[in-house]
């Protein structure tokens, strides 16, 4: 006996898409990855050969075919909101990187369609499922620091020149609220709940020179559009206060900071870009304790040979917990198309909030249930690999 597995494609071949395909093949046992497809068909062969995957496809091709249930979109984000309606109309659910769409109207219109056709859409960030943002929920879902007054958040990069390595960072999205807040925002929410007022202020990014010249020879200046540092105030439905800070103008040497602030303690929850960085619990008159994980999926491989992509983790857990509500049966509403849609609307409000110097109210609501514990075991040399996707069924 035993379930059936979901008949899944991966579309876009990029350097993301080696740790989902690894993943996608060999950690979660709902998955049965079926094909990969590219707009280049011949880089989808690539893969398909690397991680002997049975199909390589264009997309139209993986759109027509009748086997694949589930899509998985690691395309740019400008291409997200073609890529995603097109599986939706071919009547398959979908999983998308983030980030959604680089417009929150596509994004209302790709849930919308979702809902009409009764299909499944995904959305990361997925490192909320991992170990150290869901050790941190059950803490806080338990009252281990009582009720939450406050958090306070920062992350810090060069996004200008990451921008030289990744291009995608100079087009729509490639800000550093949009390309890494999404991890803060994406945990905040998946912690406290929906965030109901924001305000802001913000600075675009700079005039680019490049200084890689062997990147970027002879290029012209460039700007990534949009806000790259915000400074944001946040109110949350359940009556926490939250202050932000994304600062892209500045240096590459990350500072980031997570903590949360209770009516009987403190927790420092690690870097939410991460599966498994620790999480500290401080209570009165004792020593900060870091605290084991309730949680499995901390990022570490647990596969056997190492890979190079190995520091991206567990990507593709969401798209294993999606899975599983649909042969469960269940409702998938964790990393669901409201859970993107409230993501994409906090982030947008900042801009807005700076750019009018009003409070913004998003429309959207989005809270989430935590995953029940469950962890990797190393017993017997890793031979038997205790819960950690049982933890993903429920
Ligand atoms: N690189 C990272 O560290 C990282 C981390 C997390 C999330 N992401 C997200 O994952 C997605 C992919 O990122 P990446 O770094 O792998 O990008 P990439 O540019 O390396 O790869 C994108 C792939 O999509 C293909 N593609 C381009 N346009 C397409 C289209 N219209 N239809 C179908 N395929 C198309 C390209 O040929 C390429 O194979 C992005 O949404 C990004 O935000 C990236």
């Amino acid at each position: 006996m035993g379930i059936k597995k979901v008949k899944t494609a991966v579309i876009g071949c990029g350097m993301i898409s080696s740790i989902y395909l690894r993943n996608l093949c060999r950690m979660f046992s709902v998955i049965d990855l079926a094909a990969v497809g590219n707009i280049h068909k011949e880089a989808a062969q690539a893969r398909a050969k690397e991680f002997g995957i049975p199909k390589a496809m264009s997309i139209e091709e993986a759109a027509a075919d009748p086997e694949i249930e589930l899509a998985v979109n690691l395309t740019p984000a400008f291409a997200h909101y073609d890529v995603i309606k097109r599986m939706l109309k071919a009547g398959k659910h979908v999983y998308t990187e983030k980030m959604f769409t680089t417009d929150l109207n596509q994004s209302r219109e790709l849930v919308a369609l979702a809902a009409e056709k009764g299909l499944f859409l995904g959305v990361a960030p997925d490192t909320v499922l991992g170990a150290g943002i869901q050790t941190a929920k059950y803490l806080i879902d338990t009252g281990m620091i009582g009720d939450v007054t406050s958090v306070q958040v920062c992350i810090n990069r060069n996004q200008a020149l990451n921008s030289e390595f990744f291009r995608f960072l100079r087009g729509p999205g490639g800000t550093l609220p949009y390309d890494v807040g999404v991890y803060y925002v994406g945990a905040l929410i998946a912690l406290l709940g929906s965030v109901t007022q924001i305000t802001a202020f913000g600075n675009p990014a700079p005039l680019h020179e490049p200084q890689a010249a062997f990147l970027n020879e002879g290029a012209e200046p460039w700007q990534i559009p949009g806000l790259n540092t915000v400074a944001a105030s946040l109110r949350f439905a359940c009556g926490a206060v939250g202050s932000v800070l994304f600062d892209g103008n500045t240096v590459g040497a990350e500072q980031h900071g997570f903590t949360v602030y209770g009516t009987r303690g403190i927790l420092k929850v690690g870097d939410p870009d991460k599966f498994g960085d620790p999480v500290t619990l401080i209570l009165p008159e004792n020593a900060p304790v870091q605290v084991p994980f309730t949680h499995g999926f901390d990022g570490k491989n647990y596969l056997g040979e190492p890979a190079s992509f190995d520091n991206y983790g567990h990507r593709g857990i969401g798209v294993a917990e999606m899975a599983w509500a649909l042969r469960r049966g269940r409702p998938h509403a964790r990393l669901s198309g409201e859970y993107g849609l409230h993501c994409q609307e906090v982030l947008q409000g900042m801009e807005i909030s700076a750019e009018t110097g009003k409070v913004y109210e998003p429309q959207s609501r989005f809270e989430m249930k935590g995953l029940k514990p469950g962890y990797y075991s190393s017993m017997f040399g890793g031979a038997m690999r205790g819960d950690a996707e049982a933890s993903l069924m429920d």
